[in-house]
């Protein structure tokens, strides 16, 4: 189905506070999105039901980090007054749009997928694959699809969640009709923020690993954090050369730093092309450059620590948008679901037409 209107749809598991990896994997470009006025209607979503496909056991987890996503979404500058900010759980539209699109996806197309595998492999389920988390990328057809989104701003590993998406968009519009929207997914646009590696150097950043710098940090936390990150092992003095490859502090830079930084906290240089060649040179010390990221570092978090801080005195409110956004959410999904319902012929209690079709059929099977 051909969209007039232009809707973005994204989220994420509140089963921990967000990072720096989500901030320039997507959080960034959300609010650059929000602020751009090109999008009819944005929804973002924190996605509860899918974090207990893999959290069923620690509800509790979910429900103390569900204020902390709403905190770290507001802290950024997304703004509910323009961004519909909702809870999973609370659309029940969204199960049961999930429940009808089980039967386009088979088993095995599901085997296949890459992200369900990597986290298989990483989270061994003891007795066996639990049926739900098996099925969450289904869901999450359901979570984009529900809203009719044209733009699904997220990170590269949602990759395969998008493509099944489609599929499922063009099974169903196939056999049912033209309902249902093709999403498409909007990836950073620079390699270093595609998968931002952790302090230490390893590419994932996971709590237990204690690699992640988070939004809420403070400065005296992320002043630590930056100083203990990984570097070059072999760049042992100041004078030899330096190299760049799986240099935690040069890839935060890519992803961070622009030439006004340069400008403003370290203007011996131009850009970080200059910076990078002297460090290659050999001449510049690991000490400076980290000196250097923790200022562009500070001047991006400090607005997000200040209106973090705000928001931390305002707790009943922010639940209060996210009842707003919920309600908003469930209005939006509602249309989706009479037309689906339609498409699907099961609205029998609106359809006149059957009923008296129905009617007429079972006279005549009499006369
Ligand atoms: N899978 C996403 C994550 O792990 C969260 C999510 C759920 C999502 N439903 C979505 C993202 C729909 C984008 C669109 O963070």
């Amino acid at each position: 189905m051909e969209s007039k209107e232009k809707i973005i749809l994204t989220g994420d598991r509140p089963t921990g506070r967000l990072h720096i990896g989500h901030y320039v994997g997507s959080l960034r470009r959300r609010v650059e999105l929000q602020n751009s006025g090109e999008y009819d209607e944005i929804f973002i979503m924190i996605a509860d039901a899918q974090a207990l496909t893999d959290n069923f056991d620690n509800p509790e987890k979910v429900r103390q980090n569900i204020i902390e996503v709403a905190l770290d979404y507001l802290s950024v500058g997304i703004d509910p007054e323009k961004t519909h900010i909702f809870v999973q759980s609370a659309v029940p539209e969204l199960t049961e749009l999930s429940f009808y699109y089980m039967n386009l996806v088979t088993v095995q197309r599901l085997q296949r997928n890459p992200t369900v595998k990597t986290e298989l492999e990483m989270r061994h389920f003891e007795g066996g694959t639990p049926t739900g988390f098996f099925c969450y990328p289904i869901s999450q057809a359901a979570d984009i699809t529900l809203f009719k989104a044209t733009t699904v701003p997220v990170g590269e590993d949602q990759k395969p969640m998008l493509e099944l998406t489609n599929e499922i968009v063009r099974r169903f519009n196939h056999i049912y009709g033209d309902v249902l929207v093709e999403p498409q997914i909007l990836l950073p646009d620079n390699a270093a923020c595609m998968r931002l590696p952790g302090t230490d150097g390893k590419a994932k950043m996971s709590k237990s690993l204690g690699n992640c710098i988070y939004l809420s940090d403070s400065a005296k936390e992320l002043k630590k954090k930056v100083n203990s990150m990984f570097t070059d092992p072999q760049h042992l003095t100041i004078e030899s050369p330096g190299h760049l490859e799986g240099n935690t502090v040069f890839t935060y830079l890519d992803a961070f730093c622009t030439d006004e930084d340069f400008a403003q906290f370290l203007p011996e240089y131009k850009n970080l092309d200059e910076m990078k060649a002297h460090y290659t040179r050999g001449g510049l010390g690991d000490g400076t450059c980290k000196k250097f990221l923790l200022s562009v570092l500070n001047s991006r978090f400090e607005p997000i620590r200040e209106r973090r801080a705000q928001w931390e005195q305002r707790i009943p409110e922010v639940y209060e948008i996210l009842k707003r956004g919920t309600e908003a959410a469930r209005k939006r999904g509602q249309q989706t679901l009479a037309e689906v319902r339609h498409a699907m012929q099961i609205d029998y209690f609106e359809d006149t037409a059957l009923i008296a079709e129905q009617a007429k059929r079972f006279a005549q099977a009499k006369g």
